[in-house]
């Protein structure tokens, strides 16, 4: 496995790399949500590349830049041991020099939920995602269904900057009580760890719902926000039964959905969606 730190190195390395090549980008702080996408790239092209950059744009002035958990060793160990062909870790400055000034504003999709509980977010995750699709021209790109409104947001991009990568979407990884894996989990207290599995109770049941017959959405969400209230340490964000490519909010689900959620515990925000059908 080789590490890489400049666009320049990345480039040639991309340039030499035996096709198909498939991304996997991160912001490090690796669990077992990111090596199934490593896994998933290993199995299904020639040339792996995983990128470690935690993104200073996708983070607001108030968020967690500064903290965001950081272990490279750990990462390059685990990389390593998945078979991923080259990292690429560049700096901040290597992505963003001094006079950096574009930025990509994807429309309609980056609105809602997550975009307006963090606005600048989505700007942040599109211009970072069409730079590495530009400096590693994969074939094909991994990203997990965790984070669905990114999901939609760079399908979306893809599509209408014809960046020419197949969108890999990968099942959730979740813990054995169903809480989705995430690098912010290492945030809850003891308590807070104990409670957070109510956002997955909270997506099954209306998946339960759902496969009984139920198509009302907004009873659907008001079964979510019971659940979730139902639990002291939990203050709920957001709960979303949305139109899967556009997260139009829906009136009736007879269509492709996302239902979603955020839920905040004490100073940590956790996400989640499952889709429906
Ligand atoms: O999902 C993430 O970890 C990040 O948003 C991504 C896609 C690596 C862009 O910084």
């Amino acid at each position: 496995m080789i590490v890489l730190t400049t666009v320049a190195d990345m480039v040639k390395a991309r340039d030499l790399a035996v096709r198909p090549l498939g991304l996997v980008p991160t912001m490090g702080y690796l669990h077992e949500g990111h090596l199934t996408l490593a896994r998933q790239a290993r199995q299904e092209t020639r040339t792996v590349v995983a990128s470690i950059f935690v993104n200073p744009t996708q983070f607001g002035p108030a968020e967690d830049f500064a903290s965001y958990p950081r272990d490279m060793e750990r990462d390059l160990t685990m990389l390593r041991s998945e078979g991923v062909d080259i990292v690429f870790a560049p700096t901040v400055d290597e992505m963003y020099p001094k006079g950096y000034s574009t930025y990509v504003d994807v429309e309609g999709v980056t609105k809602p939920l997550e975009g307006a509980r963090r606005p600048g977010h989505f700007q942040g995750v599109a211009t970072v995602v069409a730079k590495l699709f530009t400096i590693v021209r994969p074939d094909r790109s991994y990203f997990g269904q965790k984070d669905g409104q990114q999901v939609a947001v760079v399908k979306r991009m893809t599509l209408d900057l014809n960046l020419g990568t197949e969108i890999i979407v990968v099942r959730t990884v979740r813990e054995p009580d169903g809480l989705a894996m995430s690098s912010r989990n290492v945030y809850l207290t003891p308590a807070e760890r104990r409670a957070a599995p109510v956002l997955y109770l909270a997506l099954c049941r209306v998946r339960e719902l759902w496969q009984q017959g139920q198509r009302d959405a907004e009873a659907m969400r008001q079964e979510m926000v019971r659940l979730i209230t139902s639990e002291p340490l939990a203050q709920v964000d957001y709960v979303s039964i949305a139109a899967a490519t556009t997260l139009e909010e829906l009136a009736q689900v007879n269509g492709p959905a996302m239902v979603s959620l955020a839920v905040r515990f004490g100073r940590t925000h956790l996400i989640d969606n499952i889709s429906l059908p």
